[in-house]
Order: C-alpha cells, then sequence, then structure tokens
C-alpha cells in the first residue's frame, strides 16, 4: 500500500476509535459530509516551517482551512484565537490579513500541558519564541497579546470577533469552559473553528466531546480539513453548502 494511503489509514482508524459512540455520531457524519481541501498558498507556508520546526503544532491542511476562514469568511472583524503556543496559527490568520487577538498563558500553570511535552522549553522561552516570531514575519502590527488563561480573560473580555478558534487546553472543562465564555463574544454570524476534533495523531476525546454537544446546542458544520471542524450557528449559513 502507497505511504501517503497507508497514513490515511492509520490517521481514520485512530480517528474513528477515539470517538464514542453513538454519541460522536452525528458530529462525525456532518464533519466527513463537509470535508474537502483547503490550501495555503506556498509562499506562506514557506514562511511558517521555520515556526513548525520548532514543534508547531499545526498540520498544512489544518492551515489552508484556517487561511481559507481569514481570507474569505464573509464578515469583517478580528480573530479571537486561544491558544497560540509558539505563533502558527496566529501567523496563518494574521498573513492571511487578518488581526488577531492571541490569547495563551504560555504558562505550565494549566490542567493541560500536552504541548509542552517533550520541547525542553519554560514557558517564558515559548512567548519569547511567539514574540519574536512575530516580529520576524512582520506581522506585529496585527497582532495583540493577551498573556492569560483563557476563561479568565474571555470574562472580561470586550471585543467581538468575525472567527473564534479554540486550540487551548484540551481537556473536556478547559474547551466546554471556552465555548461557553468565548462563543457569546463571536459575532452572530461568525465561525467558530475547533482543532483537535479529529485528530487521529493526537486525539483529544475532550475536544471531540465538546464538538459534538455543540450540535446540541443550536450549531451545524460548515467545514472540515484535518482535524478541525468548523461551525455556524444554526440560524443562518453564511452562503455554506448543505
Ligand atoms: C495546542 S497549543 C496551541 C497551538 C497553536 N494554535 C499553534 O498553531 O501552534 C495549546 C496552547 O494553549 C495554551 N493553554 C493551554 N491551556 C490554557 C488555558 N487554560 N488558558 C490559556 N492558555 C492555555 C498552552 O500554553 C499552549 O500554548
Amino acid at each position: 500500500m502507497p505511504l501517503y494511503l497507508a497514513n490515511r489509514l492509520s490517521f481514520w482508524t485512530r480517528a474513528l476509535t477515539s470517538c464514542s459512540y453513538p454519541r460522536d455520531v452525528p458530529l462525525l457524519w456532518a464533519a466527513i459530509r463537509r470535508r474537502r481541501p483547503f490550501e495555503i498558498p506556498d509562499g506562506v507556508w514557506s514562511r511558517i516551517v521555520p515556526i513548525m520546526q520548532h514543534r508547531g503544532l499545526i498540520a498544512r491542511q489544518d492551515a489552508g482551512l484556517l487561511y481559507w476562514a481569514a481570507k474569505e469568511w464573509p464578515l469583517a472583524g478580528p480573530v479571537l484565537e486561544l491558544g497560540s503556543f509558539q505563533g502558527a496559527s496566529t501567523a496563518v490568520f494574521a498573513l492571511a490579513g487578518r488581526h488577531v487577538h492571541a490569547v495563551d498563558a504560555w504558562s505550565l500553570d494549566v490542567a493541560d500541558i500536552s504541548a509542552y511535552r517533550g520541547e525542553g522549553m519554560s514557558a517564558d522561552d515559548v512567548f519569547d519564541r511567539f514574540c519574536h516570531n512575530v516580529e520576524a514575519l512582520g506581522i506585529s502590527h496585527l497582532v495583540t497579546v493577551h498573556r492569560g488563561l483563557t476563561h479568565d480573560v474571555g470574562r472580561v473580555w470586550a471585543t467581538a470577533g468575525a472567527i473564534l478558534f479554540v486550540d487551548a487546553g484540551h481537556t473536556y472543562g478547559d474547551v466546554k469552559g471556552d465555548l461557553e465564555i468565548w462563543t457569546p463574544h463571536l459575532h452572530p454570524d461568525g465561525l467558530l473553528i475547533m482543532h483537535d476534533v479529529l485528530n487521529g495523531w493526537r486525539p483529544a476525546p475532550g475536544v471531540t466531546r465538546a464538538a459534538s454537544e455543540l450540535l446540541r446546542n443550536g450549531w451545524r458544520v460548515v467545514a472540515s480539513a484535518g482535524s478541525i471542524v468548523a461551525f455556524v450557528r444554526m440560524r443562518r449559513d453564511m452562503g455554506a453548502h448543505d
């Protein structure tokens, strides 16, 4: 079997076995129906790869969906990004021309420290690298940093977002709290993007569970690629396909 096919099969086997049944069936079905390839231009991706070499946490197909969202979502306004780490996703959004509010604790004093595992860098080092990357990419004017716990920052938040990207703590409690606290800050026609919902390589069952619950709470799937599933509120699709 070709390596590419073996990799895809392995990804899906892991993804499907990390879901709970029958709970996650509607989510899986909706995501599979709306999966399609999203491209990120070579010229943009090649600027982000140096960040990835220091353990950036997004794959190219995930970056493609983020780039598409930032470029094409027909609503002006910033990205509210929960979980920035060294700035890979921040860079994708900003290089597509969106202002990004980057919210991250950059601290090991969080419930989920999985991003730092094997990194060999302190949280302060990672924060310094985030700042360095933003500066080096020439996107400082498009990035506002909010260093703190997402739940704390969200409780006093005042700026509406056109896109909400959820990729901070990956426990069920973290994600459920982020959705409860932050979705009211997303414009009614905004796009909610959740990372690691279908991650065959690094399953995050808490993220998948919280994403499944969205379908029972007035949200519907509009796009999916890689580990990402993107949602809109049920009342309007903004041109999404059924
Ligand atoms: C998976 S990484 C984000 C990856 C990033 N989006 C990228 O493209 O590389 C998760 C980030 O969330 C942060 N984090 C985890 N729990 C958090 C919390 N409760 N509040 C704020 N940040 C948190 C971690 O510090 C880490 O930088």
